[in-house]
């Protein structure tokens, strides 16, 4: 694994990287949440871009540049909405962040700042969704994905204690001796 992974308490709206992950809905209209602050600081052009690409089915990725945001591109990924765990939920949010590796790497993209997708208005708990989001990028990083920086930009501690939680839990089970 070659990038160096961060765990910030962050708007993700002040990062200056390659691209941040946004956590967008099917129409890709804007909406509240990390959505909302990335449509205003973006400014409109933003919008009409989203409109311009016409809807994303859930656990599809799309991109668009950055406009004024410090970051380049921002990548518009579609996370499920919680429905209690039984709706394919957790692949849905996996085929997000590699999606977004895949659709980052297709970019020339070398750092690139998640949002915790699905974890506020869609409700996907915040715990396994770390899980699930350190996991995804990991296991992607150790298959070869080419990035120098990865960052989760938590909104909470909460969020940001997860995630690191996710990544000591990785790096462990990374270590433990395999079978003989
Ligand atoms: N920077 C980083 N993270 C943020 C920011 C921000 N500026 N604002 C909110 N967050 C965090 C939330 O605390 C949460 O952990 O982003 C995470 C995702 O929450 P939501 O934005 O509610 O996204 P999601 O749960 O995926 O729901 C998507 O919300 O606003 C709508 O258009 C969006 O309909 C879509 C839905």
């Amino acid at each position: 694994m070659s990038a160096r992974i961060e765990i910030v308490v962050a708007d993700i709206t002040t990062l200056a990287v390659d691209a941040i992950v946004n956590a967008a809905n099917e129409a890709l209209e804007g909406g509240g949440g990390v959505d909302g602050a990335i449509h205003r600081a973006a400014g409109p052009e933003l919008l009409a871009a989203c409109r311009t690409i016409g809807g994303c089915p859930t656990g599809q990725v799309r991109i668009t540049p950055g406009y004024r945001l410090p970051a380049r591109h921002v990548i518009l990924a579609v996370g499920p909405v919680w429905q209690g765990g039984t709706a394919n939920e957790a692949a849905l949010l996996a085929a997000c962040y590699d999606g977004a590796l895949a659709l980052a790497a297709r970019h020339a993209i070398r750092s690139i700042a998640f949002a915790a997708i699905s974890t506020g208005v869609y409700g996907f708990p915040v715990e396994p969704a770390a899980r699930i989001a350190v996991g995804t990028v990991v296991g992607a990083l150790d298959a070869g994905a080419a990035f120098e920086r990865v960052i989760f930009a938590c909104f909470s501690e909460r969020s940001a204690g997860a995630h690191r939680d996710a990544l000591l839990q990785q790096t462990a089970a990374r270590e433990r001796p395999g079978p003989c």
